[in-house]
């Protein structure tokens, strides 16, 4: 059971309207994270279960006497409204890492990630994974869309451990016009290098949309699901969710426990 830890922030900048990056001071004994794992952010002594937020991991760098790790978050509400405010120097409590992390295969030669919005941290941090831990040698594409130019963020890390990353924006302000499944389909249609496991994190619509387009396919797809959760340990029951078993059977589990990261298959996307 993970104990409550004491963070330092180190800065927290805003990246994009709403988006900030908050880097964090954490002690050598924090474990480190898998990819796709979250860690429930608050303010330092505050008593509101409600202020508490699920961050993904968007980095985690070891130091000689400690370590960084690095958050990439939407302001979304009350919580994360709090989170932006904190600046250099001030204390936060983190619990965690927590959830169960992506399965990343070494067998594979092709990793396909999708990400919308800031579904681009957990995968950058996968992509990372992949590049220094696993092989230097897989082909990572990464798909990554946004309404507009202003709102693509992580493009250049992103960039950093992926063989290619290829931008869609809704209005075509960026890259290619549309969303970013369609860059995706265009893909699979046209250009060699099908992919061996996908991965994708971004809004319900986008992660929907996918499951559609690869139901037919029996290639391997894992997503992070983002959902609002009070305690983030699976005791409170707030972030259930709705799966289908191997038989098609509708069932609940808690993302925060049972997930973050899922079979696209197992989730019940109509509901
Ligand atoms: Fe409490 Fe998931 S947040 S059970």
């Amino acid at each position: 059971m993970n104990a409550i830890q004491h963070g330092k922030v180190q800065f927290n900048h805003e990246v994009a309207p709403g988006h900030f990056i908050m880097s964090v001071g954490v002690p050598e004994r924090f474990e480190t994270p898998l990819p796709g794992q979250f860690v429930m952010v608050r303010m330092r002594n505050s008593m509101d279960p409600f202020l508490s937020r699920p961050l993904s991991v968007y980095s985690f760098e070891r130091q000689r006497n400690g370590a960084t790790l690095e958050f990439l978050y939407r302001i979304v509400g009350k919580g994360t409204a709090c989170l932006s405010r904190l600046r250099e120097g001030e204390g936060i409590d983190l619990l965690g890492p927590l959830g169960n992390g992506f399965h990343t295969p070494s067998s594979i030669d092709h990793a396909v990630l999708v990400a919308g919005g800031v579904g681009v941290a957990p995968l950058t941090y996968l992509a990372c994974h992949y590049r220094r831990r696993i092989s230097s040698f897989l082909k990572i594409t990464c798909y990554l869309g946004a309404k507009s130019a202003a709102d693509i963020i992580g493009l250049e890390r992103l960039q950093d451990f992926c063989s290619e990353v290829i931008v869609s924006t809704d209005d075509g302000s960026q890259g290619v016009c549309g969303v970013v499944t369609d860059a995706l389909a265009w893909d699979a249609r046209n250009r060699a290098g099908n992919a061996e496991f996908i991965y994708a994190c971004g809004p319900r619509a986008m992660m929907k949309c996918l499951s559609e387009q690869i139901a037919e396919d029996d290639v391997p797809c894992q997503v992070s699901l983002e959902e609002r959760m009070a305690c983030g340990v699976g005791a409170c029951l707030g972030c259930a969710v709705a799966l289908r078993n191997r038989m098609g059977g509708l069932y609940h589990g808690r993302v925060c426990k049972d997930g973050p990261i899922f079979n696209i298959r197992r989730v019940n996307w109509d509901e």
